[in-house]
Order: C-alpha cells, then sequence, then structure tokens
C-alpha cells in the first residue's frame, strides 16, 4: 500500500487554498504517496470521517481557483476560539475520534492549513499524538513566526483596488468615503492597502482614535484645497477607550464576528464636519477570487514544504516563510500571540511621514 497523507482547510476560506492543496498533491505523488483530502474542515474527520482521494490530474487548473474545493468551516464542533480570541480547550472525546479515523484512513500524517483558530487545533491534535504539519493561512497576516500569511497579499490587491476606485468617485462628490477592511484584531489589510491605495486616514486597532483627531485632518484637507478625504478603517478599529464593533449578537463557541465600525464612523465624521459621507464595507470580496501571483507563488512553496516536512517526520511544525527560505517552526511559535503592526514601526512611520493620519 502507498504512504498516504491527509489534507484539510480549516476556519475562514481565502485565496490560495487550493493552489496550497495543488501543491501538497503534487509534491506527494513525486514521493509516490497519495493524498486524502479531509472535506468540511475538522468535522470532516468526525465519524464517519468525509473524505476523497486527490486525483494528481485534477490538480491541473487548481493554481488559480479561489475558494477551498474541500471545503471549510470556521465553527462547530472544533471551535478553538471564542470571545475576542479566547482559546477553547476542544474536548478529549472529540480529538480522540479524530486521531482514530486519521489512524483508521491509513494517514501517516496531516497537513493542517489554516489560521490562528484551526492552527490551535492542529496543535491540539498534535498533543493528542496525531503527527500535524501546519501551513498559515489568513488574510489577516495575524500569525508570528512567519513574515507573511498566504492569502493577505491578495487580499491588499482587493482593498487596494477598492480603494482607486473610492477616489474617483469622492473626488467627484467631494466626499468623504470611508472603506472598512476585515483583519479581526490586527491592522495589516488597513494600513497596507491604505498606504497603497492612498488613504488619507487609516484607522487600525493598535492605534485607538480620536474622532476630533480624524475630524481634524478632514478639515485641513479642505484648507488646503482637498475637498476628499479616503478613511480606511480596519474592522477591528476601536475609539480610544472605546469598545469594538461586532456584528450580531454572538453565537456560543465561536469567535465574536467584528464589523460595523465603517458605518459608525462615517455617521460621525459627516455629524461633526459636516462633510457628505458615504461608507464602503469591502467585506467578503476580499476572501473571494483568485490569488495573486505573489500568494501563489508563496502557496506553492508552503505545500511542497509542508510535504519535506513530513519526508523528514518534523511534526507539529508549521511551514514559515523567512526570506529568502522556507522553514519549519514549532506551530507553538506561531499562535502563542497575534502578530500585529508595530505601533512606531516602519510601516507606520512611513504613512505618517506622508501625512497620513492614524486618528491618534
Ligand atoms: O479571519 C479571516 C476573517 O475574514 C476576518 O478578517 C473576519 O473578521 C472573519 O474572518 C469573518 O468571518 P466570517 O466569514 O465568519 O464572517
Amino acid at each position: 500500500m502507498k504512504t498516504r497523507i491527509g489534507i484539510l482547510t480549516g476556519g475562514g476560506d481565502c485565496p490560495g487554498l487550493n493552489a496550497v492543496i495543488r501543491a501538497v498533491v503534487k509534491a506527494a505523488a513525486k514521493r509516490d504517496w497519495e493524498t486524502l483530502g479531509i472535506l468540511g474542515g475538522f468535522d470532516g474527520l468526525l465519524s464517519p470521517p468525509r473524505q476523497r482521494l486527490l486525483d494528481y490530474h485534477e490538480m491541473d487548473a487548481l493554481l488559480f481557483v479561489g475558494g477551498t474545493i474541500l471545503g471549510t468551516a470556521n465553527k462547530g464542533q472544533f471551535a478553538a476560539k471564542t470571545g475576542h480570541g479566547d482559546v477553547r480547550r476542544i474536548p478529549n472525546a472529540i480529538l480522540a475520534e479524530a486521531q482514530r479515523n486519521c489512524a483508521n484512513l491509513g494517514l501517516r500524517a496531516l497537513v493542517v492549513v489554516g489560521g490562528d483558530g484551526s492552527l490551535t487545533i492542529g496543535q491540539q491534535l498534535f498533543e493528542q499524538g496525531l503527527p500535524v504539519v501546519g501551513v498559515p493561512k489568513t488574510i489577516d497576516n495575524d500569525l508570528e513566526a512567519t513574515v507573511v500569511t498566504f492569502g493577505f497579499d491578495s487580499a491588499v490587491a482587493s482593498a487596494t483596488d477598492a480603494l482607486d476606485r473610492l477616489r474617483t468617485t469622492a473626488q467627484s462628490h467631494q466626499r468623504v468615503m470611508v472603506l472598512e477592511v476585515m483583519g479581526r484584531y490586527a491592522g495589516w489589510i488597513a494600513v497596507e492597502a491604505g498606504i497603497a491605495g492612498g488613504g488619507d486616514v487609516i484607522l487600525i486597532p493598535e492605534i485607538p482614535f480620536r474622532y476630533d483627531r480624524l475630524c481634524q485632518k478632514i478639515l485641513e484637507r479642505e484648507r488646503e484645497g482637498k475637498t476628499f478625504t479616503l478613511v480606511v478603517v480596519a474592522e477591528g478599529a476601536r475609539e480610544q477607550a472605546g469598545e469594538y464593533v461586532t456584528a450580531g449578537s454572538g453565537e456560543a463557541n465561536r469567535e465574536a464576528r467584528l464589523g460595523g465600525i465603517g458605518a459608525v464612523v462615517a455617521a460621525e465624521i459627516q455629524q461633526r464636519t459636516g462633510k457628505e459621507t458615504r461608507v464602503c464595507v469591502l467585506g467578503h470580496l476580499q476572501r473571494g477570487g483568485p490569488p495573486t501571483n505573489f500568494d501563489r507563488f508563496l502557496c506553492t512553496r508552503f505545500g511542497v514544504h509542508a510535504v519535506r516536512l513530513i519526508a523528514e517526520e518534523r511534526y507539529g511544525q508549521m511551514v514559515a516563510y523567512r526570506p529568502p527560505d522556507m522553514v519549519g517552526v514549532p506551530i507553538t511559535e506561531a499562535i502563542g500571540r497575534l502578530r500585529t503592526v508595530p505601533q512606531d514601526g516602519d510601516i507606520v512611520q512611513t504613512a505618517r511621514c506622508l501625512g497620513i493620519s492614524f486618528g491618534d
């Protein structure tokens, strides 16, 4: 019987998941291994397990297809995060069932493609005895131990494109346009797209803002004859001493769903400055569609390196990008704490040197 490995995608989807699956299947096939895709995220490991053999030839067109052919979930029995990022221990019976089913399926190892939450589950499965290797996915780019996660570059590209489009309509109508982007508790998407898209104000969770400061920036622009303003707001941004703005009432065993801060900020700007203001919530457009060329390249390297880690039996490790190399690092190094935008780092300084306001 051939050596058999498994792969699953967990958490929110993002561009590049299929590119990783393709690279894993192809690199495994080169070693004469077969790859079993676990369907529907971690829940696919519960009895009866849901899986299918991934055919080498099926992988041809997958490089640029968004989403995940395996399906995914960011809720259910395997939710490892609740509230605002609190870690939940998955019940032992569930972990044991998943481990048993992997053994019954004949898996030598399981590749877990996921962000903070999914890699936390992966680590718990590893501690239960399952040979796990991780691949860092998330548009939020908030994982430690790797300089970048895949999906992030594609999300920044979507947000930058949105800003390019908002600029012309803002300019035509002499309005303030507020763009709300994702990113949970990290402002990476907001700050990188904000700079790349020529934003004037960028509000991020790392730098709590004040309305008087951000409105001051808008009025200053007016005085300079710049009668429109682009404001980029990360969904996790909040006022100094303020609360996160969440969407819905929140479900049990699920992380709080951030969202709505853009509308709150837009209303406050209009009321304080008298400038006509509109809001655009980019939402899941940031997660759909084809990966950028950078993400395709990164995903391919991540997938190939994950197979290399399995060949070397380096379980409990995650593939990490440390330019110019791909390396293996303990999963625990990636999930210990969130990687956020350094408040006084070069990126924020660069923005400030351009006159971009963080509303502080
Ligand atoms: O973690 C990825 C992410 O897109 C976050 O940026 C966002 O807060 C969340 O997932 C949205 O999740 P859902 O798809 O459940 O609305």
